[in-house]
């Protein structure tokens, strides 16, 4: 197998260790990286993230309200923003989802005490109160230094309701709009990064042909606009149009050969793709907790199927949009796995393991090698819903196993990549086969060069030695993410149990030597 034009050899030599627990034979691995040969930029959008209003995930997982004996800032709860700032994350996607194609903005604005409740009749059918709106929304962007991705509603909405919910956010002229959001304590406009236009339209967004959605994609494209000043030319706001959630590639056949030859009056900048990891089908059946080594290679050599959908996606793109103007927006992604007894089946409560963590960084690096297409992702979801990088409950927050991934990748925000050649072996399990490692490399803007390196073999540990060119180094210094078992998870009662600890490297004459641990993350820079 080859991965990223990278040739790597594996042979078995002895590892010496502790004799108290059961020594394996290591395996070996060796990795060319020439950091003189650059590629794409890995966008620092790839590691953006979703907040639907769905389950626990706003109401309670960010949002307490300004009353609660939880500490807040008008609202929003500190130690979710203090543990999201360190991941800056650098957009985030909201308020669906599927929520979004039922979501009425006006209903979320003003004086808390009168907003409307409402039905969420798209998760549970629970009430609504409204009181996490546009400006509460705008305030945990800003808390967290985050940018806004909103999705407008296409399914039961209108371009003009589309349309007045962003001239009430962007729009600085004494609009009546724009005077009713300075009312509401916001006279600034807001800068809004990103608009989705619908979501899922093929599916739960209103169950749309390809054709039907192209014309309404050209409608709202062409009157629902960013109005903030700042916002216009270059830095203009993105609009991301539906995409599939599917392998099969004839609905971006039929957007992108109309986007090919678009009359000036429509156009947009990305297009979604949405995949789960599901090893199953649906609906969901694997076990977030208590699951053994079958369960996690089979999760894994699911997950990997994501490159295969993104070449299928591409393809097609290519075909109209050689020059790849049009960005693929991978904006729901990650595991999807079987509610957790005892929780509302409509919250998507699960929890988060190592297997996660693994899970998380073959996505992210499957996502930088597709980087020159591939410019922004959304994990779903960020707090208490799916595969969470946060989760609560009441006054106690636990970060999991796929939030210390996130924080080991930041380097690799808006870094540069750079090819790794390596062969990455292969692991017989189950009837499964997966590659036994993965590797990425990118060089930051300091000119810091950042090697990752996943072994997913469960039981092994891998002797890495990397000959490294282009570029002079002393040392290495990182950090490795595992745990004693693949199901290992973070509590309440234990929050340490999956956290990175540091990793020396040896560095001689140009290589870097070091052995990662069995179903491990590992992420290293090295030192001038
Ligand atoms: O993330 C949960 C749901 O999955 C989203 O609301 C929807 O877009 C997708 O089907």
């Amino acid at each position: 197998m080859k991965f990223g034009g990278i040739r790597f050899v594996l042979c078995i030599s002895l590892l010496i260790l502790v004799p108290t627990v059961p020594v394996l034979a290591a395996e070996n691995a060796h990795l060319l990286i020439d950091a003189s040969k650059p590629g794409a930029k890995i966008d620092r959008n790839l590691f953006g993230q979703f907040a639907e209003n769905l389950g626990h995930g706003l109401y309670e997982g960010i949002w307490v309200g300004p009353d609660s004996p939880i500490p807040n800032t008008r609202g929003i709860r500190n130690d979710v923003v203090t543990a999201l700032r360190a991941l800056k994350v650098p957009n985030v996607r909201w308020p669906g989802g599927c929520f979004a194609d039922q979501y009425h903005w006006r209903k979320g604005i003003g004086p808390a005490e009168k907003r409307p409740a409402t039905l969420n009749s798209a998760w549970g059918g629970v009430v609504d109160t409204n009181s996490f709106g546009t400006d509460e929304f705008m305030d945990f962007m800003q808390q967290i230094g985050s940018q806004p991705y909103v999705s407008v509603n296409v399914g039961s909405g209108t371009p003009q309701e589309a349309s007045e919910w962003l001239e009430y956010m962007t729009a600085a002229q004494p609009t009546t709009l724009a005077k009713e959001r300075a009312a509401n304590g916001h006279p600034d406009p807001y800068k809004v990064g990103f608009m989705g236009i619908g979501n899922e339209s093929w599916d739960c967004g209103g169950n749309m042909t390809a054709e039907y959605y192209l014309s309404q994609l050209k409608i709202y494209s062409r009157f629902v606009d960013n109005d903030n000043s700042s916002q216009q030319g270059p830095s203009h706001m993105l609009k991301i149009a539906v995409g599939p959630g599917f392998p099969e590639t004839e609905w971006t056949e039929t957007i992108m050969k109309a986007w090919q030859h678009h009359h000036w009056s429509w156009d947009f900048d990305g297009l979604s793709l949405h995949w789960y990891t599901v090893p199953n089908g649906w609906p969901p059946s694997t076990p977030s907790t208590g699951f053994g080594v079958e369960d996690y290679t089979k999760t894994l050599n699911s997950t990997l199927l994501m490159d295969e959908f993104l070449r299928k996606q591409e393809a097609v793109m290519d075909k109209y949009d050689a020059k790849k103007k049009v960005a693929l927006v991978v904006d729901e992604w990650g595991a999807w796995h079987a509610p957790l007894p005892g929780t509302n089946k409509d919250f998507l409560v699960q929890q988060n393991s190592l297997r996660d963590a693994i899970l998380a960084s073959l996505n992210l690096n499957i996502f930088a090698r597709h980087a020159d297409r591939v410019r922004m992702a959304n994990i779903a979801q960020m707090v208490n819903v799916l595969q969470a990088m946060i989760l609560t409950d009441k006054e106690k927050m636990v970060v999991t196993p796929t939030y210390y991934v996130f924080k080991m990748y930041v380097p690799f925000q808006d870094a540069t990549f750079i090819p790794v050649d390596f062969d990455p072996g292969s692991l017989h399990r189950d009837g499964v086969t997966l590659p036994r490692i993965d590797a990425l490399a990118a060089k930051d803007v300091t000119g810091t060069l950042w090697i990752e390196i996943t072994n997913l073999d469960p039981e092994k540990p891998v002797e890495i030695d990397a000959a490294i060119a282009g570029t002079a180094f002393k040392s290495a210094k990182g950090e490795t993410l595992t745990a004693s078992a693949v199901d290992s998870v973070n509590t309440f009662a234990a929050p340490n149990t999956v956290v990175p600890k540091p990793i020396s490297a040896i560095v001689k004459n140009g290589k870097l030597a070091l052995t990662v641990e069995p179903k491990s993350v590992t992420v290293l820079s090295l030192e001038p």
